[in-house]
C-alpha cells in the first residue's frame, strides 16, 4: 500500500487504477460531446479532447468503446464539443453517469448540421467525423471543425484535477485572450 507521503513508482504490469490516478495529475478542461436528435441523442463528459491541426481544422477525443454516444456517432457522423464553464460541474457529473444523461432535459440549440449545442457552454466546436482509430478500450475520434462559437467572453472554465471538478476563477485575473494577438 502507498501512503500520501511515499513516492510512487510502478513498472509493468501497470494497474488501471494507478494509471488513472497518475493521469489525474494532468490538469485538463472538461467537455461534453453531444450528438444526435430526440430519443437518439446522447452526451458524454470527456476530458480527452485535444486540438490536432489548424489547416485543415482537426481535433480529437477518445471515447470508451461501450459508450452509448459511440452508436449515435456512427449514425450521425457529426458531433459538438462543448467546453464547460466553471459553474457547470453538476452538468459534467450528469453526463458522466449512464442512467441520467438526458440531453432533452438540458437547454440546447442546433448547429448548422443539426448537432446539439449546449446553450450555456463556454464555447463549442461543431465537427464532422474525419477518422476513427483503435486505441485499446477506447476509439480515437478525429473531427473536422465546421462551425464554432464563444457565446459569452470572459467566462471561467471548468477544470478536472485529481478526480475533482472546480472552476478556474482566481487564476484568470489579469489574463488576456491569446487570440487577440
Ligand atoms: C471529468 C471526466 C472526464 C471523462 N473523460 C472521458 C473520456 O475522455 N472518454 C470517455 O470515454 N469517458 C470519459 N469519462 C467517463 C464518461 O463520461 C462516463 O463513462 C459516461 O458515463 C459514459 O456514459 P455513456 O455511455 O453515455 O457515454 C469522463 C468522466 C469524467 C467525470
Amino acid at each position: 500500500m502507498t501512503t500520501a507521503s511515499q513516492p510512487l513508482h510502478q513498472a509493468e504490469p501497470i494497474e488501471s487504477k494507478t494509471l488513472r490516478n497518475v493521469c489525474g495529475l494532468f490538469v485538463t478542461g472538461v467537455t461534453v460531446i453531444t450528438a444526435g436528435e430526440g430519443a437518439r441523442s446522447a452526451g458524454t463528459t470527456v476530458n480527452s479532447f485535444t486540438s490536432v491541426s489548424l489547416d485543415p481544422p482537426l481535433i480529437l477525443f477518445c471515447l470508451h468503446k461501450e459508450s452509448r454516444l459511440r452508436t449515435v456517432l456512427q449514425e450521425t457522423r457529426t458531433f459538438v464539443v462543448n467546453f464547460l464553464a466553471g459553474k457547470q460541474a453538476p452538468l459534467a457529473w450528469t453526463f458522466a453517469t449512464r442512467d441520467t444523461a438526458a440531453l432533452q432535459d438540458v437547454t440546447h440549440h442546433r448547429s448548422a448540421e443539426g448537432a446539439p449545442i449546449l446553450s450555456d457552454a463556454m464555447a463549442f466546436l461543431a465537427c464532422r467525423v474525419a477518422n476513427e482509430f483503435e486505441g485499446g478500450d477506447h476509439t480515437i475520434f478525429v473531427g473536422e471543425v465546421v462551425e464554432l462559437g464563444v457565446p459569452r467572453q470572459n467566462q471561467e472554465p471548468l477544470i478536472f484535477f485529481r478526480g475533482s471538478l472546480s472552476a478556474l476563477e482566481e487564476e484568470l485575473a489579469g489574463l488576456h485572450p491569446i487570440w487577440d494577438g
